[in-house]
């Protein structure tokens, strides 16, 4: 059934109905579909627009629908344009009369706008816990690793000795930031755009406030040209999704790097890694691949849509029906990808032997070396330049500076004493480090127990 024949004299064209039709993905939000239309009759019947009877067989028949779609003996069927003609020509097909009422005061226009929003809005609040959960392992993590000593990095080279703990401390202030996004995304979006009509309003007398306390919005949207052709909201919200990905995707490339032979700092569980077809010796890390690989699509999604906004007069336009596809794909791949790569990092193993001792070989105590000068005295720059000459010596004797003997040293510099080697110990390095957001263990300790109490508190 067509919800706009009357002025038609033709049949449409076929390919015209597939090429408009939408209902092969709008059908991804009936229950919103749905619960949006209980609470419209609702708000008709206290307005006096519907009689009480009337809105009771609607609510019922609604219910039905609702129930029948879920226990699968109503199949959502292609001849329908889109999810809201499937549901109101099934209303009319089940109750009659009064079901030809339900889109009294309304538009699809508004229709689709609540619907969307009533679909996100659920779905920031999934992609919020699943965030949660993957802080709840790094969490894990960190608490158990304030002393598995490992390079930190700078241009992809050691530069100092951090800790496991402070680098995935990073990645739990990156996700902590991408929940607080979502957050202000919610709170800016959380107003109804029921009873803006086509874009015009209505001459209904509607009470657009009633509406929308009762689908738990803080209110109505106040121009119904905006709240018709909004999509804002969706940019912010894929822009929020992007970053969460590039964030999971930098993770995964440290963690593809550490599962490599080269480095050997992790080994990705066999249940989360895949093996090569022709080459047995093979583990792959397709998982983190994966999951970086898909932080493309998403993106994908951010600028298609900017794109299709971008020219458009206001109101209503169709294009806006490409926001469906797009959006939905996006938070799927995110959502997917967030359970996944939480499981591989929760039951991935560590090798901190064999990270300390990377430290350990890549001079990353060069700068306490340096310090240790300082404290004796020695000004910073020349420090710096006898501990490069030293650095330059251990090369040449394929060395770190702590297995450097120390009339080597002396023959640089006599200020050196038996104590440098404990001044430039992986463990001295690290603990010295004790300033807000610093690995030392003091300083991580208060980290941890604060991320504790957030995860607590949200
Ligand atoms: N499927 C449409 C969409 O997603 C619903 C709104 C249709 N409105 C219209 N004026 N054709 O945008």
């Amino acid at each position: 059934m067509k919800l706009w024949g009357g002025r038609f004299t033709k049949e449409t064209n076929e390919l015209v109905h597939n090429f408009n039709a939408s209902i092969s993905y709008d059908q991804k939000f009936y229950k919103q579909d749905i619960l949006g239309s209980m609470a419209h009759v609702t708000m008709l019947e206290k307005q006096g627009i519907l009689t009480s009877e009337e809105k009771d067989v609607i609510v019922e028949g609604l219910q039905g629908i609702l129930s029948d779609i879920e226990n699968g003996t109503l199949p959502i069927t292609g001849e329908h344009e889109d999810i809201h003609s499937f549901v109101e020509a099934n209303l009319i097909e089940r109750i009659g009369e009064p079901g030809k009422k339900l889109h009294t005061g309304r538009s699809r226009n508004d229709q689709v706008a609540l619907d969307m929003k009533l679909y996100t809005r659920d779905e920031i609040v999934a992609v919020n816990d699943l965030l949660k959960e993957l802080m709840l392992v790094i969490h894990r993590i960190m608490s158990e690793n304030t002393e598995t000593y490992m390079p930190g990095f700078t241009h992809l080279q050691k530069a100092q000795p951090v800790t496991l703990a402070h680098h995935f401390g990073a990645y739990f202030e990156m996700f902590r930031r991408d929940r607080s996004r979502l957050r202000d995304i919610y709170d800016r979006m959380n107003y109804c755009p029921l009873g803006a009509g086509a874009l015009a309003g209505t001459t209904y007398p509607l009470d657009r406030d009633y509406t929308a306390s009762l689908l738990k919005f803080d209110g109505p949207t106040l121009n119904s040209m905006d709240s018709v052709s909004d999509r804002d909201y969706l940019i912010e919200l894929l822009s929020a999704m992007s970053t969460i990905m590039m964030h999971m995707s930098r993770f995964c490339e440290e963690i593809i790097l550490w599962n490599s032979n080269e480095y050997r700092f992790v080994e990705i569980d066999d249940s989360y890694s895949t093996g090569s077809s022709i080459m047995p010796q093979k583990k792959n890390p397709d998982i983190a691949e994966l999951v970086r690989g898909k932080t493309g699509r998403v993106y994908g999604a951010l600028i298609s849509l900017l794109t299709t906004m971008k020219g458009l007069p206001l109101a209503y336009n169709k294009d806006m029906q490409e926001d469906k596809e797009l959006t939905f794909d996006a938070i799927d791949t995110v959502k997917g990808c967030l359970a996944l790569f939480t499981g591989m990092i929760d039951t991935m193993k560590f090798h901190p032997e064999i990270m300390a001792d990377s430290a350990r070989h890549g001079f990353t105590n060069a700068t306490d070396a340096a310090d240790y000068l300082v404290n004796h005295g020695v000004p910073f720059r020349d420090a710096h330049g006898i501990i490069g000459q030293l650095v330059l010596l251990c090369i040449e004797k394929g060395i770190s500076l702590d297995e450097l003997p120390l009339e080597e040293y002396r023959k640089i510099s006599p200020v050196f004493e038996d104590d440098i080697y404990e001044a430039i110990s992986m463990k001295t390095c690290v603990e010295k480090r004790n300033t807000i957001g610093a690995p030392g263990r003091k300083a991580m300790a208060q980290i941890i127990a604060a991320n504790e109490k957030y995860l607590e508190e949200s």
